[in-house]
């Protein structure tokens, strides 16, 4: 039925309105509504948005806030959304409201699309919205029309704009640096501006990711609280302003980096601006991150609903000191450990200058004669014959001066003129915004796939930043690049995604320097960090819990931190999609034996780990201790982590209440996945006790973890 009513309202778009004044144009989820009404001078307000209202027509009593996307040159005294520069250089713009409709996707979502306009230039601005009912998830864009006789400037062109009147306004960032990435920390807002953003074009997350939160009128909790968490679905620069007024309002201006990227439109065309995502929880953090959850796995993530692979990958086990025979002997214990997949990582390619280090080869993707004297074909062949998925690292955005791509095609790479190149990682960029280089990333693929069509996945890295920011294709046209490089790269993914729909891939940056949403349309999953010691794990993993789901972040056990146990290396990337970066010969028998049979628990709790609802109960952050949990979606069954980080002298435990249990149900809980292979006694509670009274997860144990399986009667 839900089907048919879908399919119909596909078909059936709702008729355009003609806006009867003043009435209001509700965009509502299960839980929440954005509204916007038109003034009596034409123009469009935003008149609420918060919890959604019982009855439609009390949001015409409510006044109206500030205008829905502000323009520069108009009354307005703060930062716009809009500022573009017409062809007679005037640089203000006036919008008018024009038509609104509202329809039914074919994925049940619901579309509203408000059109505006400027009376005397004619430029048209379209706000988009995509309300996901039971998620209560927005999206939003804008499409900025050029409908004057010349080219126009875009100078400022967000994606969405946001009001807020609260008594006061609480910002959480995500920040950080390699191998320290998305550290939350949370600021109280005061009068001005807060503006969050990166200018590095390429491994664009590198400092700061691209979301938020902001707590409204309180700090936010894990389960009370009103909050707003926001993400732009962009792999490049990217700026979040946060303004208060002086009357105390709040706007969220939310958007590409306009900085050096004044965008030249000409007569006709269409700007669409990335999509900005949100939702706003009423229950604090943990309710915020589940909309988020839900949502990506439903309707944004490549496989969202797919199940994922876990994998031996050979980088911290060898860098780049390997050869065929080496390799074969990891894929046979891949095959032993019982993961799904090898992963050959960095190093495998370039003659003239082998991948022997960072400093050469990249950009050469044929493989070294001297390390693989048979080719990936050879390695194909072992995986198969071990029974397990092969996986390769590739990084074709990306060339070393001391490569033949590099001799042969310095055109195709962005460098400045008359200066000295500088590199990141000994490497530079190429330009994504050349078709000719798009084709040639492309091929990248293309060509290892139609030579070896038995790999099933791909690690893609992007290690530099844009350095050296200047485009031989672009010509005069230079401020585009940061915009072009962006879209070249989604050329080149959709092209791969269409000609491969079951090819897996790695989203990796140096780490986390790339974590977005529109990344996450052609990437499974993302390398979360560099960092793998299993306690900055626990930080790094809570930040990108906070907005992702489990199964897109990748989260390996290697030799970080070996005062760590391997159980505690283990436990903790069990937390996320599980891999491994070791090899025997740095582990003892009994280490082998317990994660042959953690793969084994974390294949059996897969559905529910990766798949469920995540409570975090408590956090990393508070000190001591941290635990999460995961329950499935019939609430039938559940996993507990518990870790003690660093536990005091003679500490005082108090239980850790349980969340997302039945009340009325009755659960077994034991300990599994233990060091000596065997189940910890079973208990039974209601899940009312479990979630009222709760357990005793702690323990003084310095660097011990615990986990838990809890099943329904
Ligand atoms: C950076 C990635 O984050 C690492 O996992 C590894 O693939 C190296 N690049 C290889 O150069």
């Amino acid at each position: 039925m839900r089907f048919l009513t879908i399919l119909l309202a596909a078909f059936l778009v709702l008729p355009i309105c003609a806006n009867a004044q003043n009435e209001p144009i509700v965009i509502a989820t299960d839980d929440i509504a954005l509204v916007y009404s038109v003034g009596d001078n034409g123009r469009l307000y935003q008149k609420y948005f918060g919890k959604k209202l019982n009855n439609t027509t009390d949001y015409a009593q409510i006044s109206n806030m500030p205008e829905a996307y502000i323009t520069h040159g108009m009354e307005d005294y703060f930062e716009p959304a809009l500022h573009i520069v017409h062809t007679d250089a005037n640089p203000s713009t006036l919008l008018k409201y024009v038509s609104h409709a509202q329809s039914v996707l074919s994925d049940g979502a619901k579309q509203t699309v408000i059109t505006l306009a400027d009376p005397v230039y004619k430029d048209e601005v379209q706000l988009y919205y995509v309300a996901y009912p039971a998620e209560n998830i927005i999206k939003t864009h804008t499409i900025i029309t050029n409908k004057e006789k010349k080219a126009i400037k875009l100078e400022k062109y967000a994606s969405s704009m946001l009001h807020f009147n609260c008594n006061a306004y609480y910002l959480t960032q995500f920040d950080g640096d390699w191998a320290r990435e998305v550290d939350m920390a949370e600021q109280k807002l005061e009068f001005g501006k807060k503006v969050i953003d990166t200018k590095l074009g390429a491994r664009a997350n590198m400092f700061v990711s691209p979301f938020f939160q902001v707590a409204l009128n309180e700090p936010a909790q894990e389960n009370q609280g009103e909050v707003l968490f926001g993400t732009l679905a962009w792999s490049g620069n990217f700026r979040f302003t946060f303004e208060i007024d002086q009357k105390g309002m709040l706007r969220v201006i939310s958007g590409i980096n306009p900085y050096a990227s004044q965008y030249t439109l000409a007569k006709g065309e269409s700007f669409r601006t990335p999509e900005f995502i949100f939702t706003l929880s009423m229950n604090g953090k943990g309710e915020a991150s589940r909309n988020f959850h839900d949502w990506a796995r439903q309707y944004q993530v490549k496989e969202g609903m797919g199940d994922r692979m876990t994998l031996l990958n050979n980088w911290e086990a060898t860098y780049f000191d390997f050869n065929e025979e080496k390799l074969i002997g990891l894929i046979g214990e891949a095959r032993e450990l019982g993961v799904d997949m090898f992963l050959l990582d960095d190093g495998w390619f370039a003659n003239k200058y082998p991948r022997s280090s960072d400093h050469q080869g990249l950009g050469d993707w044929l493989e070294t004669k001297d390390k693989l004297p048979n080719g990936i074909g050879r390695l194909t062949a072992e995986a198969e014959k071990q029974g397990v998925k092969f996986g390769l690292w590739i990084e074709p955005e990306m060339v070393n001066p001391k490569s033949e791509l590099y001799e042969n095609h310095k055109d195709w790479v962005i460098t400045l003129p008359n200066r000295d190149e500088y590199y990141f990682r000994n490497q530079l960029v190429l330009d994504l915004s050349n078709p000719k280089v798009q084709d040639y990333v492309f091929g990248v693929v293309d060509d290892l796939m139609t030579k070896y069509p038995d790999i099933a996945y791909f690690k893609w890295d992007c290690n530099s930043p844009i350095t050296n920011i200047y485009s031989n294709y672009l010509k005069a046209n230079q401020t585009h690049l940061y915009v072009d490089y962006v879209r070249g790269l989604y050329n080149v993914l959709e092209r791969i995604k269409t000609k491969y729909p079951d090819l897996r891939m790695m989203m990796c940056s140096g780490g986390g320097g790339r974590t977005d949403y529109e990344g996450l349309k052609y990437f499974a999953e993302f390398w979360a960090s560099d960092n793998t010691d299993p306690i900055e794990r626990l930080f790094i993993q809570w930040g990108y819990s906070q907005i992702f789901p489990t199964k897109t972040i990748c989260a390996h056990v290697t030799n970080w931190n070996r005062n760590a146990s391997l159980k505690f290396r283990v436990n903790v990337a069990m937390m996320g999609k599980l891999g491994f970066d070791l090899k025997f010969a740095d582990m003892n028998q009994n280490d082998i034996e317990y994660c042959k049979r953690s793969i084994k628990d974390y294949n059996r709790m897969k559905p529910v780990v990766l798949d469920g609802d995540l409570y975090r109960l408590v956090s990393p952050y508070s000190g001591e201790h941290t635990s999460s949990m995961y329950v499935d979606k019939t609430k039938k069954h559940a996993y507990v982590f518990a870790f003690d980080v660093f536990p005091r002298f003679d500490e005082q435990f108090r239980n850790v209440c349980l969340q997302g249990l039945d009340p009325a149900t009755m659960y077994a809980v034991k300990e599994i996945n233990r060091e000596d292979g065997r189940e910890g006694e079973t208990r039974v509670y209601s899940g009312d006790y479990l979630m009222k009274v709760g357990l005793q997860l702690f323990t003084t144990g310095k660097l011990s973890s615990r986990v838990y399986e809890v099943i329904a009667q």
